[in-house]
């Protein structure tokens, strides 16, 4: 698939983010890539999309760094060369997918250290795998702090309401100023109709990918907290094929 492919899902809350990046990791291991997927989201919602339970996540990583640092300051020089393994081994691998999630942190006024460990650690290992898919936090914070730097390909996602375009448009200028995606473009989820998104499309200015059906199914895995890696085919799986080949995925499917 030639270089690295960084996919970041960004969008308002409860858009669609975590069940689009769950079904697109499902995409590329059906055509048997490796993905990395990464649960940027405190809350965890990839990580049941996905059907893992991470035994050690970001944060805890990050927690347990600042402990040794704080006993043996003499160490960081140690530490900082072992990083690469320390992210490594907090991979939960399953066949061609590894997972990694943030976590979230115990006190307050940390969110902003992890997301720059987030960042660090996004970059270190994506290069390690032909393509990431990130389920990012909802709203602006994490293109602003730059979290998405190495995102190369940035998905906005958006319900049929005027709220989630404002939001998608919104991520989009930031994300041109504080990370330059090379490729970005906008999906519209869980439409009715090709006339709802025919109305959308005419309200915005930014590269439409395409729409993603309603779609009951995914609505019951979600309430059911089964995982959309079974998910059986579907319309909404296939539209989401569309809207990455757009993009410019690298995938290809038969
Ligand atoms: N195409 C679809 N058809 C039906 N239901 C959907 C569809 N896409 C998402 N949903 C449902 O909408 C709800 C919100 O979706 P999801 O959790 O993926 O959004 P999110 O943007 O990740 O939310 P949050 O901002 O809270 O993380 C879930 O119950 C999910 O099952
Ligand atoms: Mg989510």
């Amino acid at each position: 698939m030639g270089q690295s492919r960084v996919l970041a899902f960004c969008g308002k809350g409860g858009v669609g983010k975590t069940s689009l990046s769950a079904l697109t990791v499902r995409l590329y291991l059906e055509a048997r890539v490796k993905v990395l997927a990464v649960d940027a989201d405190p809350s965890m919602g990839l990580s049941l999309a996905l059907g893992l339970r991470p035994r050690k996540t970001l944060d805890h990583l990050r927690r347990e760094m600042v402990d040794l640092l704080r006993n043996r300051p003499q160490d960081r020089v140690d530490l900082a060369a072992s990083l690469d393994y320390k992210l490594l081994e907090l991979l939960e691998e399953r066949g061609d997918l590894a997972f990694l999630a943030v976590g979230r942190p115990e006190e307050e006024g940390c969110y902003c250290r992890l997301n720059t460990f987030l960042r660090e650690a996004i970059e270190a290992l994506s290069i390690r795998f032909p393509v990431t898919v990130i389920d990012a936090e909802a709203g602006l914070e994490q293109v602003n702090r730059r979290v998405m730097r190495s995102v190369t390909h940035l998905v906005l996602v958006s319900d049929g309401s005027a709220k989630g375009l404002r939001v998608a448009e919104g991520l989009a200028n930031l994300a041109r100023q504080a990370v330059s995606p090379e490729r970005l473009g906008i999906i519209f989820n869980r439409l009715r109709d090709s006339q709802e998104f025919e109305t959308l499309s005419s309200r915005t200015h930014l590269p439409v990918l395409g729409w993603i059906p309603e779609e009951k199914e995914i609505t019951r895995y979600d309430m059911e907290a089964m995982s959309l890696l079974s998910l059986p085919p579907s319309p909404a799986l296939t539209a989401l094929s569309n809207c990455l080949q757009r993009l410019g995925s690298g995938l290809v499917f038969c």
